[in-house]
């Protein structure tokens, strides 16, 4: 695709979805967030986190969506505040978020850690008191320099408003400005002149009692009589007149548009996710050479938090691995398979590896980008 007709893709993408209603409280909350960090200097990331969702319907009772709890984005987060960083925090509504993510769920729920003494009064049980004051630090320290800001979406046509807004709010900002797009973005949905105003019904009904209107649209062709419908199936498992077919459209890439319009100067890192790990490398290549951006984060969906691969330009992949009970062995030069991925959590997260490059990766980047304004 041509950069015009890309710029095209990406017009007809934003004139035709509707924004969220919250985005110009949100573009006003960031602008301020980033003048009062440039103001004390210091750096600005932009977190992506979580899901996004694809509507079936404009009155959406239905929607598809993916696995993404938004625990790399909302970890991520943390290491980056530690870093240093003033973080916006993008994040799928009611995904995991920075900070509290430790305790929000039920294998670590909060109401577990607490215990009530003689007086009746709630207090953190002894034993869990170290941990909870660690965090507990972080999250107040952050709340009052004010260094987080947390901005939710739910759909892929919010996200991609707000992604919009905030990049080119950080564009000013120049080779500091840091954009690290964590989030699991869908790559198919439902135009807005196909979706279907209410609930998609599994029957006829609104034909049947408005017989004449035109009813609402459904992503599926029009549903037939149950009585009429064309049985070409010999023994259909299902009728097809119960089946619901839905056509989605390919959501534009909006990575070019950030790398060539949004925020050009910044440091831009998407993450490529993949499940075939034969694969992971080369598509992360394909994507850093299309996209043209500065470093894409591989990882494999059985073992992300074990594994990432950094493919950037002009360097080595490199594997940042989590020690693991019997190291790596010779999964060392290439991805584990998912047969070989190792039962629970890391006892170490993988983003203490993760932040700490990409921190290096983007001083690195700003230094280069100032010697070449001389
Ligand atoms: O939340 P967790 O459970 O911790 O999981 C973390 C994660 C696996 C979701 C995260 O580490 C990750 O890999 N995020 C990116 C997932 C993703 O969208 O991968 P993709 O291969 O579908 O897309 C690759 C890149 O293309 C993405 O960076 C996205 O920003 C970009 N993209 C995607 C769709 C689209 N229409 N346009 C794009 O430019």
């Amino acid at each position: 695709m041509s950069a015009a007709e890309s710029l095209q893709a990406e017009d007809v993408y934003f004139s035709t979805n509707p924004p969220p209603k919250q985005l110009a409280a949100h573009t006003a909350l960031a602008e301020a967030f980033i003048t009062q960090h440039v103001a004390a200097n210091r750096r600005v990331v932009l977190v992506t986190s979580g899901g996004t969702t694809v509507p079936l319907e404009k009155n959406t009772v239905r929607f598809i969506d993916n696995f993404s709890a938004g625990t790399r984005g909302a970890t991520s987060a943390e290491y980056f505040l530690s870093a240093g960083y003033a973080v916006i925090f993008l994040h799928r509504q009611f995904s995991l978020l920075p900070y509290s993510r430790h305790y929000s769920h039920s294998t670590d729920c909060l109401l577990d850690l607490l215990s009530e003494d003689a007086e009746g009064r709630v207090a953190v049980r002894p034993e869990d008191s170290d941990r909870i004051l660690d965090v507990l630090r972080k999250y107040q320290s952050a709340r009052r320099d004010n260094t987080l800001l947390l901005l939710p979406f739910v759909t892929i046509g919010d996200y991609l408003h707000e992604l919009r807004a905030v990049a080119r709010l950080m564009a000013p900002l120049g080779s500091s400005g840091l954009l690290y797009l964590a989030a699991a973005v869908s790559d198919f949905f439902v135009p807005p002149e196909r979706l279907s105003e209410h609930k998609i019904q599994s029957t006829n009904i609104v034909e049947k009692l408005y017989p004449g209107e035109k009813g609402s649209k459904t992503p599926s062709p029009p549903i037939e009589d149950e009585e009429t419908f064309d049985n070409f199936d010999a023994s259909p498992r299902v009728p097809r007149s119960k089946r619901l077919i839905i056509d989605l459209d390919p959501v534009p890439k909006f990575l070019k548009s950030l790398v060539e319009g949004w925020a050009p100067l910044g440091m831009i890192v998407s993450f490529k996710l993949e499940t075939d790990p034969r694969i992971l490398v080369h598509k992360a290549r394909y994507s850093l050479e299309r996209y043209q951006h500065h470093l894409v984060v591989g990882n494999l969906l059985s073992t992300r938090k074990w594994e990432v691969v950094f493919v950037a330009p002009g360097r080595q992949d490199q594997w940042l691995r989590v020690p693991r009970h019997g190291g790596w062995g010779d999964a060392e030069g290439r991805p584990l398979r998912p047969d070989e991925a190792p039962e629970g959590d890391p006892e170490e997260e993988i983003e203490a590896l993760i932040i700490p490059a990409v921190a290096q990766l983007h001083d690195a980047h700003i230094v280069k980008s100032n010697s070449e304004k001389k």
